[in-house]
């Protein structure tokens, strides 16, 4: 699969995964994303949007060869109200297997089509293609939630959501309770003022790397990593980690997640086309670490677990 294009499935057809994430459940590696399958739309002056029509997800036993397994959560159209209804925003669907509940649990980002509301959506599923049933939304601690990810931390067992808040001004960890459906309450600040997007976190010998995006909307710009001992202790911004050709620009990129596969971490970017959503490319990039330094070095393609 060549990076920074539209990937196929094994139906032929476009992979419709953006703002998503690959983790593996059971045998199998299932990819979450956007489906921005319809016309790009510019209306009122806040952007580019495509109308919600839900979230796919694919499933793969190499990372390369994809099957569509359908909508793990489709669009409401009933209630022009619903977070999930087509003229709303429903952006970066991220699932976790709750243990305590064998649920498999949905986060995303979910706002109203000028993103005033930033909010958190949550759905659950019994299975990991789903379908998921949405339960609700909130802003998760009293904070606002704009681009997200699900974390669990390995060292210590808990699951967080990471979230942009405060008009995207600072990153935020809230943990999840038992359930994974909502919050204990602990809720941490990292990376305040910085302005940060597309955050996503990897632990790797002793340290936390936390990957993010600048926020200049669809428009790609340079990541940068943070890094700390403990998730909850402040993380110090290190530097840009890509190499290679538009490395300033994240390769015309952007962060969406970080997954683990035969204990080599990738990087997962969206390449927005903001005129054409719907025509969006992927990477799929593989991190070193060198000490304390980490590198993600532009690969001309990602051939998955070869
Ligand atoms: C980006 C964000 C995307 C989407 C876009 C809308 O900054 O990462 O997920 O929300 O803004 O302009």
């Amino acid at each position: 699969m060549k990076n920074g294009t539209c990937w196929l499935d094994d139906a032929g057809n476009l992979i419709q995964a953006h703002g998503g994430m690959i983790a593996r459940f059971g045998d199998k590696w299932y990819w979450y994303g956007e489906n921005k399958d319809g016309p790009t739309l510019r209306e009122g002056g806040v952007g580019y949007r495509v109308d919600v029509i839900g979230f796919s997800c694919y499933s793969s036993y190499d990372l390369q060869n994809w099957h569509y397994e359908g909508l793990a959560l489709e669009a409401k159209h009933e209630d022009p109200n619903h977070p999930l209804h087509p003229s709303q925003i429903a952006e970066r669907p991220k699932v976790i297997y709750c243990e305590n509940t064998g649920k498999y649990v949905m986060w995303f980002h979910a706002d109203t089509a000028d993103y005033i509301l930033g909010a958190a959506g949550c759905a659950v599923a019994d299975r990991p293609e789903g379908p998921f049933t949405f339960l609700y939304w909130t802003h998760p601690n009293r904070r606002d939630c704009r681009d997200i990810n699900v974390y669990k931390d390995p060292v210590t067992g808990k699951a967080y959501i990471i979230h942009s808040g405060d008009w995207n001004h600072t990153l935020y960890f809230s943990e999840l309770n038992d359930e994974y459906t909502g919050f204990t309450g602990n809720c941490f600040a990292q990376l305040a003022e910085q302005t940060r997007e597309g955050g996503t976190v990897c632990y790797h010998d002793g340290l936390y790397y936390c990957v993010s995006s600048g926020c200049t909307g669809w428009s790609p710009n340079p990541t940068l990593y943070a890094t700390t001992r403990y998730l909850t202790t402040p993380m110090q911004l290190v530097d840009n980690p890509c190499e290679g050709p538009k490395y300033r620009t994240t390769f015309d990129g952007q962060s969406t997640y970080i997954f683990e596969a035969e204990g080599k971490f990738y990087l997962m970017l969206d390449h927005w086309k903001k005129e054409d959503l719907q025509k969006s490319g992927y990477s799929i990039l593989p991190i070193d670490f060198d000490g304390e330094q980490m590198t993600v070095t532009w690969q001309p393609e990602f051939n998955g677990l070869v």
